[in-house]
């Protein structure tokens, strides 16, 4: 294990004020609240052998936003472990709509919970530096640098990650401000991207599967609880301090809207290999119907065309690589009046090396058609350790 020496001290040296802590009481509560709604009374649990977040029984939050931290120069693992435990206990009280850190104001409280989920983890830069080079995982490995790509250093990568969504955007900006002032001193943030997706209670199916902004149904072929493979695919299972965790990969990949729009249905359909309307595989049946990449139209041609997305995706064409995609929407306005749309891309996996980057790169090799409609802007991985039961903090194997 690793050698940690301190404690709390490293981090009351850097001058932080804490209202809550597990042996004070919590903050007062607000006199002015409402009842909550079915939306804003939901809780997902924050104890578990996963984190929360990755493959929450709720489907999806409507809001996300994710935002990577760097160590302030000299903070050392002793005061990363303070700022995990203080994380720990935030997110333990803002999960069941309890105020957390040195915020007096009443907003999570109000809104309660609403489904929120706090999922933390940590990037290749911690290794080598916070801890010793020998402790990165080798699916840590910071990620190849793929053709055609030129990604904004600024909005890329992080000693660590946070994941916070919640079916209320307040909810959600409140708890992450909270994060960032117990970071105070020893993280500083780094980037910050906001998305949103399908609103709770919009639709009489909850589960079925939501738009991106280009109109596709998009997740239709992630992998699914249900299958034997699910966990096997999404979690790490060998031994070590990421067991029960997942390494999320972050894009932000922004929609050419513009051009995109130019293109008839069926063209667009084209591109991905899907029905817009129905997702239903370009082979024929419904949503649901297992795609046929060999079957032909009366003319000889593929159905699903060589360069659409979802086959240079298949699984069936990248030796079983497969990811959960559980991305959110980005709109954010521009000076001057445009706006600037796409995805932020969060794929969750047990090893990325059989996951997204095998996957992407079959994606920039075979000239994948919707990659005309796309920029990769910027990009971040994380390991997101297993989860936690009550006393232990997250990322705590990391520190024994
Ligand atoms: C499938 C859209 C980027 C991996 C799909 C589908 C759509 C879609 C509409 C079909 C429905 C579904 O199964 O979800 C998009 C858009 C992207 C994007 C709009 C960018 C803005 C990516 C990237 C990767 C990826 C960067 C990984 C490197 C996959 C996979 C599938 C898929 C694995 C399932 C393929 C299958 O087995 O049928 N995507 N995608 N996508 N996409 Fe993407």
């Amino acid at each position: 294990g690793l050698a940690v020496a301190g404690g709390a001290g490293a981090v009351a040296g850097a001058g932080l004020q804490l209202a809550a802590s597990p042996d004070q009481p919590t903050p007062t509560a607000p006199t002015n609240t409402v009842a909550l709604g079915s939306v804003g009374s939901q809780t997902v649990p924050f104890h578990g052998a996963r984190q929360a977040g990755i493959a929450t029984p709720i489907q999806r939050q409507a809001h996300a936003r994710i935002a990577a931290f760097d160590l302030v120069p000299g903070a050392d693992a002793a005061a990363l472990r303070t700022l995990l435990q203080r994380w720990t206990t935030a997110a333990e009280a803002l999960t069941t709509g309890r105020p957390a850190g040195n915020r007096t104001d009443t907003m999570t409280a109000d809104s309660g919970p609403a489904a929120l989920t706090v999922t933390v983890g940590f990037g290749p830069s911690l290794f080598g530096t916070v801890f010793p080079a020998s402790a990165r995982p080798a699916a840590l490995a910071p990620l190849p640098a793929f053709g055609g790509e030129s990604l904004d250093a600024a909005r890329s990568d992080g000693d660590l990650g946070v994941l916070v969504c919640a079916d209320d955007p307040v909810v959600v900006f409140s708890a992450l401000r909270t994060l960032e002032q117990l970071a105070a001193g020893v993280a500083t943030p780094r980037w910050q991207f906001a998305g949103f997706t399908r609103g709770r209670g919009v639709t009489t199916n909850e589960g079925a599967t939501v738009r991106n902004l280009m109109g596709q149904l998009d997740g239709t072929k992630n992998p699914k609880p249900s299958e034997a493979t699910f966990g096997k695919t999404v979690f790490v299972s060998a031994d070590g301090w990421m067991r029960g965790g997942s390494y999320l990969v972050v894009r932000r990949i922004r929609m050419l809207l513009d051009e995109w729009e130019e293109l008839p249905v069926t063209a667009q359909e084209q591109v991905i290999g899907r029905k817009k309307a129905s997702g239903a595989p370009l082979s024929g049946g419904v949503e649901t119907t297992p795609a046929n990449f060999g079957r032909r139209g009366p003319d000889g041609e593929l159905l699903i065309p060589a360069d659409s997305h979802v086959r240079l995706a298949a699984a069936a064409f990248n030796r079983g690589a497969a990811m959960l995609r559980r991305g959110y929407s980005f709109a954010d306005p521009q000076p001057g009046g445009g706006v600037e749309a796409g995805l932020i891309f969060l794929a969750w996996q047990a090893d990325p090396r059989t996951g997204f980057v095998p996957v992407h790169q079959n994606l920039i090799a075979g000239k994948d058609r919707l990659s005309r409609f796309t920029r990769h802007e910027a990009g971040a991985l994380f390991a997101m350790p297993g989860g936690v039961t009550r006393g232990e903090y997250l990322g705590q194997r990391l520190f024994e």
